[in-house]
């Protein structure tokens, strides 16, 4: 079992940590099967499940339903759900009322809330609610409209700064961990090398202490848009567009089904139904 202490061992023996999102049962099931630490249901599910062209749709009733099937796939690895946009934004108390549910009705172990500096008193009240919090700073696609556009941050002296100070924020308000999103590799291992807690990159280079990829872009399986920083291990669409080719064209030739794909009944049930039917 990876737990939420695995995150700081795991650092501290410079094993890298491996994380991935998943979003239904079936899913969970193969990746925690293969070995993964930590599974993430993301509200990346908005892009990738629900077809929406960012994240901000996805409400709390989404998140619960796609981390209860996540969880009842999961033996192994460490579960986290995201707290989607609005469930944490207007006041402390809407933020641990919302971790509690995912934790409560979704069953995950711990809740990736988006922002540094800003976030922290949030962070602070949900932890003492003996919830497990993971930061994410960086590019933090609810923030899409402030940034313009999923634009890589911390390029600039003052944004860079910001990134680190939200680092450093977050490990003292006491999250176990932080996803560092499309950010120079250079900054990311400053970070890395400044805080103790974990850091996740994606599009963060190398020197992070972990690393998260969208599973459907790791699959080849979201055609929309994929991001510089996602390499696809396999191309899923293409093997599931032949796949279902192949199946269209065996229905329109009567060769699927075949006797093999079908149930058989007694001659003499048969006969009797026949002499009745036929
Ligand atoms: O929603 C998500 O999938 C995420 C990962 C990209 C880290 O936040």
């Amino acid at each position: 079992m990876f737990t939420v202490n695995s995150f700081i061992e795991a650092k501290a023996k410079g094993d890298k940590i491996t994380m991935l999102t998943a979003y239904d049962y079936s899913m969970a099931k193969i990746i925690d099967e293969a070995g993964i630490d930590c599974i993430l249901i993301g509200d990346s599910l908005g892009m990738v499940v629900q077809g929406y062209d960012s994240t901000l749709e996805v409400t709390m009733e989404d998140m619960i339903y796609h981390c209860r099937a996540v969880r009842r796939g999961t033996k192994s690895a460490f579960v986290v759900g995201d707290l989607p946009f609005m469930s944490y934004h207007i006041n402390t108390e809407d933020a641990v009322r919302n971790a509690g549910r995912l934790v409560q009705e979704g069953k995950v172990h711990g809740v990736k809330i988006e922002g540094g500096v800003e976030v922290v008193d949030k962070v602070r009240a949900i932890i003492k609610a003996q919830i497990p919090v993971m930061g994410h700073i960086g590019l933090t696609p609810q923030s899409v409209n402030i940034f313009g556009g999923f634009k890589v941050q911390g390029n600039e002296v003052d944004r860079a700064k910001k990134v680190i100070a939200d680092a450093i924020a977050l490990e003292e308000a006491g999250a176990f961990a932080i996803v560092l999103e499309a950010i120079p590799g250079k900054l990311a291992k400053i970070i890395s090398e400044k805080i103790s807690i974990p850091t996740i990159g994606i599009g963060a280079g190398k020197d992070c202490d972990g690393q998260v990829l969208v599973i459907n872009d790791l699959l080849g399986m979201y055609s929309e848009f994929t991001p510089k920083f996602a390499k696809k291990y396999a191309n899923l669409k293409e093997a599931i567009t032949t796949s279902v080719g192949q199946y269209i064209e065996e229905v329109n030739h009567g060769s699927f089904p075949e006797d093999k794909h079908t149930f058989s009944i007694k001659e003499d049930i048969l006969k009797t139904i026949m002499s009745d039917y036929v």
